[in-house]
């Protein structure tokens, strides 16, 4: 598949592109700055010279082209609206994955907030009304995905009020190694999803791990 990444050059984007161009995905790094995105792009094809990673960074814009109608929005939660903003005709009939999580670090703890419509995603769905917008991602630790040689195992938690786009989104999710994605429902579940990162973050820095979701009775990993 070809998938874009919208603000790709942080550290969730990176890691998300590795994984994803280590499991034969050719993944376009967007940024507001292109030149950025190429320099990211040669530093993680430089980290993992024998991989042969199909990477390639551009301006946010060309990465939605370059996503052939995937694309996932990759920025801090509070740029999503700012990003997708002026790419909404270009992103009509593509499926937006959004990883945004609202999130305020107190102290020791990440506390969760309450964005426009209830979550990051029901926020994006509503300013991309021609767009599927698929929530996913929310608990994936960026530090271990871009360590490919990281043996990572993470259920990833997909909700949105598009079935079939959802679907292949958990598709996506199983063609990389160490992930399994879990459809979760509609849209609806987003808020909680994404709430419970301010768990997980206050958990990892208690106990200054890089933990993820795993959860017991499904079925076996493959
Ligand atoms: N970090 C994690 O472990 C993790 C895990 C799961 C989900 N998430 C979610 O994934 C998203 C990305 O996380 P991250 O840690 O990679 O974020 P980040 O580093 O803060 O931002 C990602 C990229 O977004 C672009 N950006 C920053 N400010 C922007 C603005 N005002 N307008 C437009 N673009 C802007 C930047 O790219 P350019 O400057 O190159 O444009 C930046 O490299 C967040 O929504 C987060 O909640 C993160």
């Amino acid at each position: 598949m070809h998938i874009g990444i919208l603000g790709g050059t942080g550290p969730l984007g990176r890691g998300l592109a590795v994984r994803l161009a280590a499991a034969g995905h050719q993944v376009a790094i967007g940024s507001r700055d292109a030149a950025r995105a190429t320099a990211v792009c040669e530093e993680l094809r430089g980290a993992w010279p024998d991989r042969s990673l199909a990477l390639a960074g551009m301006g946010n814009a060309a990465a939605v082209a370059a996503g052939a109608g995937t694309v996932v929005l990759a920025t801090p939660w509070e740029a999503a609206l700012g990003t997708v903003a002026d790419l909404g005709e270009d992103l009509a009939g593509a499926t937006v994955v959004s990883v945004g999580n609202a999130l305020v670090r107190q102290g020791r703890e990440a506390h969760a907030l309450v964005p426009p419509r209830g979550s990051v995603a029901a926020m994006v769905q509503a300013a991309l009304p021609a767009s599927a917008v698929v929530a996913a991602g929310h608990h994936l630790p960026a530090r271990s995905l871009a360590d490919l040689d990281h043996d990572l195992r993470s259920d990833v938690l997909v909700c949105s009020d598009h079935p079939e786009a959802a679907t292949a989104v958990v598709s996506l999710l199983d063609s990389v190694p160490g992930l399994r994605g879990v459809a979760a429902g509609s849209l609806a579940q987003a808020a909680a999803i994404e709430a419970f990162t301010a768990v997980l973050v206050t958990v990892n820095m208690t106990h200054r791990v890089h933990s993820t979701l795993q959860l017991a009775g499904l079925s076996a990993w493959a």
